[in-house]
């Protein structure tokens, strides 16, 4: 039995009124849920109190985009781990590349994000991916090691649990060209290997998920991969109807 993660990224869009429909819409259209499937919005934060009101009685999830590596404080603008756990939301998005290349962050700087977010009992959705440099110059292994490495350093073992690690190849996010199922597949086996070595047995069980491009077009053959446990979807989670189709693939494969 596969459990699959079905995760929107709503990036910056979607103002009020379409937020509160869009969720109205995907709860109504995939009620109920198979229990082997976890959805998840990872919304703007001045969504998230709304959406939570709205989704109350769904088993649809809410998630965050990002939370700050501090406790709380003088860092105006910023929001922190905790306030989003207090919104009884329980993921969070961390090391995005959108982050990493237009807010600088680091893996240094992600890592201390992982560690205050798990502290305030979210669960981690954490971002690895290569540049298309990268993988033409045969890199692709060497940086998705590293940004695990340093990413995931000084975890609790018993945190590992909490920990999902969605790929992301930068090179096919919002671009229309997703990885082909071999490169997928290729990576995936290697990220598997990579959490073995830093997580012992509990890096069997980390759930590994597809995001770059990914829609209701390409899921049936993407989601069925082995090491595939779902997706991390930009562009198609801003529409109900292809957000659901993608839903409705994984639902298909989570009794194989
Ligand atoms: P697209 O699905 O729009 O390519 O975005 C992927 C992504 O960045 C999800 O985090």
């Amino acid at each position: 039995m596969k459990k699959y993660f079905i995760v929107g990224n709503w990036k910056m869009n979607m103002a009020y009124r379409e937020a509160v429909k869009l969720v109205k819409d995907i709860d109504s259209m995939t009620k109920p849920l198979d229990s082997n499937l976890e959805v998840v919005l990872c919304t703007p934060y001045i969504h998230i109190p709304v959406l939570v009101e709205t989704l109350s009685h769904s088993a649809v999830r809410i998630g965050a985009q990002n939370c700050n590596e501090n406790k709380s404080g003088a860092f105006t603008g910023e929001v922190s781990a905790e306030m989003i756990k207090s919104y009884d939301c329980d993921y969070v998005i961390l090391g995005h590349s959108e982050r990493r290349e237009y807010f600088n962050e680091s893996n240094e700087l992600i890592n201390k994000k992982i560690l205050i977010a798990l502290e305030n009992n979210l669960k981690v959705i954490l971002c690895i991916g290569e540049s298309l440099d990268e993988r033409q110059n045969d890199e692709t292994n060497k940086v998705l090691n590293t940004q695990l490495r340093f990413c995931l350093s000084n975890i609790p073992k018993e945190e590992y649990e909490n920990i999902i690690i969605a790929y992301e190849p930068i090179w096919a996010i919002g671009t229309g060209l997703t990885a082909s199922n071999e490169q997928i597949n290729e990576t995936h086996n290697a990220i598997r290997n990579y959490l073995i070595e830093i997580m012992g047995g509990k890096g069997i069980s980390v759930p590994i998920l597809y995001g770059g491009s990914l829609n209701d077009k390409n899921a049936s053959d993407i989601l069925k991969i082995k090491e595939v446990y779902g997706g991390l979807i930009g562009g198609a989670s801003l529409k109900s109807e292809s957000f659901v189709n993608i839903i409705k693939t994984a639902e298909g494969y989570t009794n194989i």
